[in-house]
């Protein structure tokens, strides 16, 4: 079933049970190597699940759970390796909204769940968006309205004990480094395809999507249906209703959160092109200059 959080919808089966957890495989057209992240409600919970928890990695889980994190831990026997792709390491992540800790605290096991979007697609940010795309292959959606962040979570490792950020998410590295100190950033390695999320082509929607500066872009695909999707401005040239500004005043929590619903939106307006530009590399800017990155025709 699809379940929403407060980054992006998931779905999710149960984490220990191995036939639960091939169906999300197969729902996703997702490849095997990529693992899952597991959900669950509470820090006591999560002893049966993992080894150890590194005094870093309890002061992160202190701060931001729940919340968008996600922490990579050495993972107990009783997580299958078909979660983790065979990685002695598990994604944890207890979720911040209130249906879903609810259904967590009812149940006797952990949920699996990656976004509710066929492989490679953008992230479901409503109850609507998964049954758009998924609705006929999954049993249920528990509708919890527009997610409230809409970027998915940070997930935090600790590489040789450095503590290593490898997906930018809704909690910003800024924040993260308040708490531990300085982190490293990898979030794209060829070097380690097992290594999630970063997956270069991702988030992608179904029309190409252009990266650059959209005021010199315009005249370059001037044949073109031209759509926008920008930041605090307008371009005259366009018609407004092929645009989308995902915050006029220019707040990058209000861009993060209309991020994929916009980016859906534009893929369903017959366009032939869209056109966008980063946003400022700080705070949650970072994160949304990543999925641009990924969702750009490279
Ligand atoms: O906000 C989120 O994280 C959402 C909600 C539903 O919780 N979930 C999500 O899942 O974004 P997904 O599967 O779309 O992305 C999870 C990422 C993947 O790129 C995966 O490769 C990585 O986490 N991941 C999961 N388990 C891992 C592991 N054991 N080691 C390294 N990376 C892992
Ligand atoms: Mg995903």
């Amino acid at each position: 079933m699809a379940i929403p959080t407060e980054t992006v919808y998931g779905l999710a089966a149960n984490a220990l049970n191995e036939n639960a957890v091939t169906k999300i495989f197969k729902v996703k057209n997702r490849p095997t190597f990529d693992p899952l992240i597991v959900h669950t409600d509470n820090i006591e919970k999560i002893q049966n699940f993992v080894t150890e928890i590194s005094p870093e990695a309890t002061l992160l889980a202190q701060h931001f759970w729940a919340g968008a994190l996600t922490l990579l831990l050495p993972k107990k026997t009783i997580i299958p390796d078909l979660v983790t792709s065979g990685s002695p390491l598990v994604a944890i992540r207890i979720p911040n909204h209130p249906l879903t800790l609810a259904l967590l605290k009812n149940l006797a096991f952990p949920l699996a769940a990656p976004s509710a979007n066929p492989f490679g697609y953008i992230s479901p940010t409503t109850a609507q968006h998964v049954a758009m795309q998924l609705g006929d292959k999954i049993p249920y959606i528990l509708d919890g309205g527009e997610c409230a962040l809409g970027l998915e979570s940070t997930i935090v490792g600790f590489e040789n004990g450095i503590p290593t950020i490898y997906r930018k998410g809704g909690i910003s590295v800024e924040a993260i480094e308040k708490i531990i100190g300085k982190v490293q950033v990898k979030t794209f390695s060829t070097s380690n395809p097992q290594a999630p999320g970063m997956l270069k082509s991702h988030y992608a929607p179904g029309i190409p999507l252009i990266l650059g500066e959209i005021e010199k872009l315009i005249p370059k695909f001037e044949n073109n249906k031209i759509g926008i999707l920008s930041f605090q401005k307008y371009f005259s040239q366009i018609p407004k209703n092929q645009q989308i500004n995902l915050s006029p005043s220019g707040n990058l929590e209000e861009a993060a959160k209309n991020l994929f619903a916009a980016m859906r939106q534009l893929d369903q307006m017959n366009l032939d092109i869209i056109l966008t530009e980063l946003l400022p590399e700080k705070e949650l800017g970072r994160a949304i200059n990543d999925r641009l990155r990924r969702a750009a025709v490279q």
